[in-house]
């Protein structure tokens, strides 16, 4: 028997409200498969915490997680403390130390999904954004001079290293090989004169180890209109931290919204765990009212089982979540139901269950 040893990092707002339908699903997932299991491990650290200890985790954290197979997170971020801080100090810290360098964000249009574009086909929006995670314009790199004084200057610096262009472009690469799919490189060569002409550069020197790997390159302005106009142009996409950061909520949006949009931050030497998170934040306009959409956390989840080698498994997770939008019995007033959090986990949990008796 497997044990997969997870760090729960609930977070603030929604974030446990959701994180506690995923591991329900996970539970009942390991249940079912009966070779592998799950041992949860609860880490009480956000925003809250912040206020009573000012500090958004243990200083020594980061030594409490290493040895887990996985976090799985929920949201941080919450009125009372600045954004920059509980971003910096708890997400981008675990994501920057254990070296998470590859994020990966599906965008599909999954059955019974909604979809705010008119006329569009579910075969039309499905691409993996693969947007770099550890350093580009979120480096943290700058200075703020003469604070407050009418000669204030600001430098917020784009750090693009060679080690880390590559290592993320050669990743969408394989990712496209292996998918028999066409990647798309998201810049702005045209504006960012060094970095972006630095990140084109790479684009096309690993390229050459890819012959067989259809290529486009698209300025991020012109990919964004695109993602509405023609989303069906884009299949395996890479790009940096910040544009990833913006065009991946775009993709939420056209494909189901914040409650159905998952992440996952991965580590692929495995040498320190990966993380598995949804993509969207604490949401404080709803915390609190059992009314948050679970849909992206459980998404999270079965990337999780894809990440374990239980792909079979992360499949048939994706499998009746289109079940569930497609029902439509138990959704989320974000998906025009009127359904608890809770309910939807439980017709998840449900329906993996009534998948298990069919096969028997
Ligand atoms: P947000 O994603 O929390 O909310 C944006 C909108 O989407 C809100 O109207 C919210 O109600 C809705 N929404 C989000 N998730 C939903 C779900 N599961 N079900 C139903 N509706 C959902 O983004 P916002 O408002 O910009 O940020 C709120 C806080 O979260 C801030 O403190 C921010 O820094 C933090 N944040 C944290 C992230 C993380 O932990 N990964 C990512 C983004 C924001
Ligand atoms: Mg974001």
């Amino acid at each position: 028997m497997i044990i997969h040893k997870i760090a729960v990092i609930a977070g603030d707002g929604i974030g446990p409200e959701v994180i506690a339908e995923g591991v329900k699903v996970l539970n009942e997932v390991a249940e079912i498969a009966g070779d592998f299991s799950f041992e949860f491990t609860y880490f009480p650290w956000g925003c809250e915490y912040y206020l009573e200890h000012g500090t958004m985790m243990s200083d020594d954290g980061l030594e409490q997680l290493k040895n887990f197979d996985a976090v799985y997170l929920g949201a941080v971020g919450y009125l009372g403390v600045p954004d920059h801080i509980s971003l910096r100090e708890l997400l981008l810290k675990i994501r920057k130390q254990f070296d998470q360098y590859v994020n990966v964000r599906p965008v599909r249009l999954l059955q019974g999904a909604p979809c705010p574009l008119k006329d569009v086909t579910r075969d039309q929006i499905d691409m993996v954004i693969i947007r770099e995670n550890s350093e580009g314009e979120y480096s943290g790199a700058g200075d703020w001079l003469f604070k407050g004084k009418p000669e204030e200057v600001v430098l917020q610096t784009g750090v693009f290293s060679r080690k880390g262009t590559e290592r993320i472009i050669r990743y969408a690469y394989e990712l496209a090989r292996e998918k028999g799919r066409s990647l798309t490189s998201i810049s702005k060569g045209n504006a960012l004169n060094y970095s972006m002409v630095f990140w084109d550069q790479v684009f096309e020197e690993i390229g050459s180890e890819y012959p067989d790997v259809k290529t486009r390159s698209c300025l991020v302005d012109a990919a964004s209109m695109y993602f509405v106009k023609q989303p069906e142009r884009f299949q395996i996409v890479v790009t940096s931290n910040l544009f990833g950061d913006i065009i991946t909520d775009l993709g939420a949006a056209i494909a189901g919204g914040m409650g159905l949009a998952a992440g996952a931050n991965l580590n692929p030497e495995r040498i320190h765990p990966s993380m598995f998170e949804p993509i969207h934040g604490s949401a404080p306009d709803i915390a609190h009212q059992g009314i948050a959409n679970p849909l992206a956390a459980i998404w999270s989840a079965s990337q999780m089982l894809d990440f374990f080698g239980h792909g079979k498994w992360g499949a048939k997770v994706l499998d009746v979540i289109e079940q569930v939008m497609v029902d439509k019995k138990a959704l989320t007033p974000d998906m025009g139901g009127t359904a608890s959090t809770a309910d939807v986990g439980a017709e998840v949990v449900a329906l993996l269950a009534a998948l298990q008796t069919k096969h028997v």
